[in-house]
């Protein structure tokens, strides 16, 4: 009898449930999309019922669409939208708030006020991160300041807080089992990375009782088993990792150096750094990559807010394109010297400027300047602030050797070349696209006895189109000075 590897891959836009075989491939998908919810302005939430009914609807569609005996699924992983912020009563199981969402930028005044008062570098020696609202911390004092008797009931044991992971993990051992891992905790805010443990000074900073957080484990590790009146039968949980470091693991980016980069909604590019815990000097965040039988793997990461959501707003904002792929077709047409620049900092910009009040803009136009100068400056945006990224992480002494993408946009041609281009690097594609989801189910098959070790899914990992640069070095800095004094335009100083 077949056995199967089921990952529920819950992002921001949607929840996706993936059945893959055992070998690594995959068998069926299917996707719900649920309510956004901006309450006020800068704010972002999500109903967590939504995400659990989404998660369950998506895993039931797979298994039915494919006839599969529940009892041939071998074990199953959660890959989640990471630092998003739920706190629920462990009595009742309802949250008390809705999930406060990793764009949500509530805290920003607080975090503003954390600069000021010099503690950011102790933030980072600890946690890797920075002072910003987009982490977990912030969120979660706010639920508990800010919901009436909040405070008392965390104290009192009545709480609990996770991420996304968590809570869905929460829901399906029918409370059993609250639990995270490594590479989610260590995007809370909370979680020293180095001691691999809740760090008190910091829960004191933040006023969070001790008792509302979940035990921290490995990536791949018995988390528990889904009850079986949600499924049919029961299921072994034996892997949980935040999406943008499962997209490396299915990525196989195993080795010191390896690096992906996803471009989603944001793109999100992260490079392996083995058992070494970098600090940047650059504005990038350390992170866990994963931890397998207590071993941490490190890594950098840096993070663009806008990638898709470009083309995205050139499609439906401006209506200049139908579909996201006509982008490609208009810059095939577009000779590069065109002179145009697009800055998308429409929700500020991230990584390596964290200037959450600065706002989009084009420059560069002439009379000749239309539609597909402006589609091309969009996607080539995307390419400047990956290049941005390889930077930073040059000045930090660590340079990708090649890049592996995934993502919507990885279904792009002429991108992904003028981004080898740009970066001066290899860019290479994989056969299997749905890299999140599968990092998940590898890790699940890890636990599970059915991949044996990194090597084995090393093996499982399939190039599909590899993209070597062919710009010259003079040209490429040109093309990249222009975007420097762009993104320099839009800084919120000259505002
Ligand atoms: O850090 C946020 C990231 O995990 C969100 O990923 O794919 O849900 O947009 P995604």
């Amino acid at each position: 009898m077949d056995r199967y590897l089921l990952s529920i891959d819950q992002g921001t836009t949607s929840t996706r449930a993936v059945l893959f075989t055992t070998e690594g491939a995959i068998v069926a998908k299917a996707q719900s999309e649920f309510p956004q919810y901006f309450p006020e302005n800068g704010w972002v939430e999500h109903d967590p019922n939504d995400l659990l009914t989404t998660s369950i609807d998506c895993c039931q569609r797979v298994l039915k669409e494919q006839n599969i005996d529940v009892s041939q699924v071998a074990a199953m992983g959660i890959t989640n939208q990471r630092e998003t912020t739920i706190v629920w009563d462990k009595n009742t199981g309802k949250a008390i708030y809705n999930a406060i969402v990793w764009q949500d930028r509530r805290a920003s005044v607080y975090c503003q006020q954390l600069k000021d008062d010099g503690l950011e570098p102790m933030l980072q020696e600890k946690t890797g991160l920075l002072a910003d609202p987009y982490f977990s911390a912030t969120k979660l004092k706010w639920v508990l300041d800010n919901v009436s008797g909040a405070r008392q009931k965390a104290e009192q044991g009545d709480l609990l807080f996770g991420t996304v992971d968590t809570y869905l993990l929460w829901h399906l051992t029918h409370g059993k089992s609250h639990k995270t891992d490594a590479s989610n905790a260590s995007r809370t805010l909370l979680f020293n990375i180095h001691t691999q443990s809740w760090d008190k000074k910091l829960l004191a900073l933040f006023d969070i009782p001790e008792c509302m957080l979940p035990e921290v484990a490995d990536s791949a590790h018995d988390f528990g088993v889904s009850e079986k009146s949600i499924l049919g039968a029961e299921i072994p949980i034996l892997a949980m990792a935040g999406d943008q470091q499962a997209a490396l693991f299915g990525q196989a980016c195993f080795k010191s150096g390896m690096a992906k980069s996803t471009y989603g909604t944001g793109c999100f590019l992260i490079l392996n750094t083995g058992d070494k815990a970098l600090t940047s000097k650059n504005q990038l965040l350390t992170t866990v990559a994963y931890r397998l039988n207590g071993k941490v793997t490190y890594a950098v990461e840096g993070s663009i807010f806008v990638a898709g959501a470009a083309i995205q707003w050139l499609r439906d904002g401006l209506k200049l394109i139908n579909q996201a792929d006509e982008a490609e077709i208009l810059a095939r047409d577009t000779p590069l010297s065109h002179g145009v620049y697009m800055v998308p900092a429409f929700t500020g910009l991230g990584a390596p400027y964290w200037d959450p009040d600065a706002r989009g803009a084009i420059f560069g136009l002439t009379r000749n300047t239309g539609i597909k100068e402006i589609v091309t400056a969009g996607l080539q945006s995307v390419c400047y602030q990956t290049k941005d990224l390889q930077k930073s992480m040059e000045i930090d002494g660590v340079r990708p050797v090649s890049l592996r993408v995934d993502g919507g946009m990885a279904a792009n041609a002429w991108f992904l070349q003028f981004l080898a281009d740009i970066l001066g690097a290899r860019v290479d594609v994989p056969k299997v696209i749905e890299t999140t989801a599968q990092g998940v189910a590898f890790l699940a098959g890890l636990q599970a006895g059915i991949f044996t070790s990194l090597e084995h899914i090393e093996t499982a990992w399939n190039l599909e189109a590899s993209y070597d640069p062919v710009m010259t070095k003079p040209e490429r800095d040109k093309f990249y000075a222009g975007w420097k004094k762009s993104v320099k335009r839009v800084s919120s100083e000259l505002n």
